[in-house]
């Protein structure tokens, strides 16, 4: 069982004292507490091992998908670029998986979270950010169609292919509308509209991707901007044949138009 503090409630002072006496009686010299120590490295590093193994599984899978489109490094390059260099506050990233792209933009933000409602991808994000060093975000189980996150709390929100998973995309750029700051963006990673029904038989996509004008109707009907779009096509004469795009999103920067919208 894992106990955590809750977001707002890491910057409330009064709680010092609470963790003061935890962290005391963790250092005492108990042999019990000692004992709980130990399990709880040895539970850690279980988890980790059935992690990798889960992920081994199914690493063909993804090879075989990622050899459909351009490089990972050549996206996720291009996504931090549209994103911007200025640092924030608080990153979200909706359907995390691995953890990735918390590990993409770790040197931006200063908190971030990672929502997926699979147990063994959260597992393998968890190892993952543990192995990058990441402690200053985490990675927790949520549907990312109705998080358990305050509203306008978020200055980036990140959705990178997930959506063509999903029944209702628009649905989840809603939610991720309502988690924004005013001001804020989302950033939406998916495939340009193909023909591939393989990836619908066999890997579960529900949508052979989307179009420019479907994004800018979520868009508008979550209240927010469709900014600046990337479009990431093979080169001709390449064997690849899924072109990624790139969608930037703003929610307005006027605070009552956001609350017009969540009052809606
Ligand atoms: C292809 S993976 C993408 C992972 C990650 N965003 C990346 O780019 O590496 C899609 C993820 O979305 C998660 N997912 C699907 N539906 C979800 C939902 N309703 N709420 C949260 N996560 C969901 C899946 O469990 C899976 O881990």
């Amino acid at each position: 069982m894992f106990y955590r503090i809750g977001g707002q409630a890491q910057n409330d002072r009064s709680l010092s004292a609470v963790l003061d006496a935890v962290a005391a009686v963790s250092e005492a010299e108990d042999r019990i507490l000692a004992r709980d120590a130990e399990r709880f490295a040895q539970s850690r590093t279980a988890r980790a091992a059935q992690a990798a193994a889960y992920f081994q599984s199914n690493a063909n899978e993804w090879n075989k998908l990622r050899q459909l489109h351009l490089p990972a490094s050549d996206i996720e390059a291009r996504i931090v670029k549209l994103a911007g260099d200025r640092p924030v506050d608080t990153f979200v990233d909706l359907g995390t998986g691995t953890g990735r792209m918390l590990e993409v933009f770790a040197d931006h933000y200063r908190s971030g979270v990672g929502y997926d409602l699979s147990h063994e991808m959260l597992a393998i994000a968890r190892a993952n950010l543990e192995r990058a060093g990441i402690n200053h975000a985490q990675a927790r189980h949520g549907d990312l169609f109705s998080l358990a996150m305050d509203g306008a709390s978020a200055d980036v929100v990140c959705v990178h292919h997930v959506l063509h998973y999903l029944a209702e995309p628009g649905a989840a750029v809603d939610e991720a509308a309502r988690l924004l700051k005013p001001g804020g963006c989302l950033i939406i990673s998916d495939f340009a509209p193909h023909d591939l029904e393989f990836l619908r038989d066999e890997h579960a996509h529900r949508r052979l991707g989307f179009s420019d004008d479907e994004v800018r109707d979520w868009c508008a009907a979550s209240g927010l901007q469709l900014e600046q779009i990337e479009t990431l096509s093979p080169a001709s004469g390449e064997k690849k044949k899924l072109t990624v795009k790139i969608w930037l999103c703003r929610a307005p920067a006027d605070v009552r138009r956001l609350r017009a919208r969540s009052a809606a």
